[in-house]
């Protein structure tokens, strides 16, 4: 009998291209002196957590690849291009180079397609990857040597609303779930979002100077705290409850359904969640969470 495939982790993995451009990869063209180093330590710390953990893939999920009609799916081997930012084209400058599992997309999109939900597979060589995607996989594995498989986000809580965007995802967490058991594979997921999302208009002409970053406003910090809170906790059922209360009060980057996705997916761990760091980017909030799946957390 086939191996039983298993997600071995999940992972809060925010997307903020400061991130990156304050790492100062070979990939990315600006240079930067410092900063954000506390959400940089996290990300650090859960490079060092998985590092112990084997995995073959990792599973993103991202708010910046938003499908109006259904979820689509990167559906290519390889990827190669220059990523820009469309919003801090300053920062961030990207070259990537990367590699599909298009086998394990492409189960994924089948069993969502059980579920009933609408689904695709994106087959155009030359489609640019999304900044939220390449953010979180390199802060997670910066040498690219694990596959990919992407998952976009869906309009659906403009669309129609936040309850049944947040539904849908909750599904594909399911299909995702099944398809890596069946897949005989080790899997990581992330949800490449930030909590709370109110951000400054204005840059501080040196963008690294730490001295001018804060989170935006106080109700935003309670929020974020809030969350965490529930995810060191184990609360994360009281997390899907309040999912749309928070997305819509914090402005939250979970609007895109990438948190509800991966906890579904993790059948609502009631295990505590490992923080590995919280900090802000431009007034955002944003924390670097891991939900250690295959230990349920006794590794905490
Ligand atoms: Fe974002």
């Amino acid at each position: 009998m086939a191996k039983k495939g298993q997600i071995i982790a999940g992972a809060l993995a925010p997307h903020p291209p400061h991130l990156v451009y304050a790492e100062n990869p070979p990939q990315n063209e600006p240079r930067s002196e410092c900063g954000w180093e506390t959400l940089r330590w996290g990300y650090e710390r859960l490079r060092k957590s998985l590092e112990k953990k084997d995995y073959d893939v990792l599973i993103i999920h991202s708010p910046h690849w938003r499908t109006q009609v259904g979820t689509h799916f990167l559906g290519v081997e390889k990827f190669k291009g220059l990523s820009v930012d469309p919003i801090f084209p300053n920062l961030f400058r990207f070259s990537y180079d990367l590699k599909v599992d298009v086998e394990l997309a492409e189960a994924i999109h089948d069993e969502a397609q059980k579920l009933g939900m609408v689904t695709e597979m994106m087959r155009n060589p030359d489609y640019r990857v999304d900044y939220g995607t390449i953010v979180s996989g390199h802060m997670t594995n910066p040498s690219w040597d694990k596959p990919i498989v992407g998952i976009s986000s869906n309009g659906g809580a403009r669309y129609f609303n936040m309850d049944v965007m947040q539904a849908t995802m909750m599904k594909l967490g399911q299909a995702t779930k099944k398809a890596v058991e069946a897949s005989g594979k080790r899997a990581v997921l992330l949800a490449s979002n930030s909590l709370s999302h109110r951000h400054f208009v204005k840059e501080s002409p040196i963008v690294e100077d730490m001295s001018k970053e804060h989170i935006n406003n106080h109700n935003q910090y309670l929020w974020d705290m809030r969350m965490i809170d529930l995810f060191r906790k184990g609360k994360t059922q009281e997390v899907i409850d309040i999912m749309s209360d928070f997305t819509e009060q914090a402005t939250a980057e979970t609007d895109g359904g990438s948190l509800s996705w991966m906890l579904s997916a993790l059948d609502l761990p009631d295990y505590p969640a490992t923080l590995h760091g919280y900090g802000t980017v431009i007034g955002t909030g944003n924390a670097v969470v891991e939900w250690d799946h295959l230990n349920q957390g006794a590794d905490v």
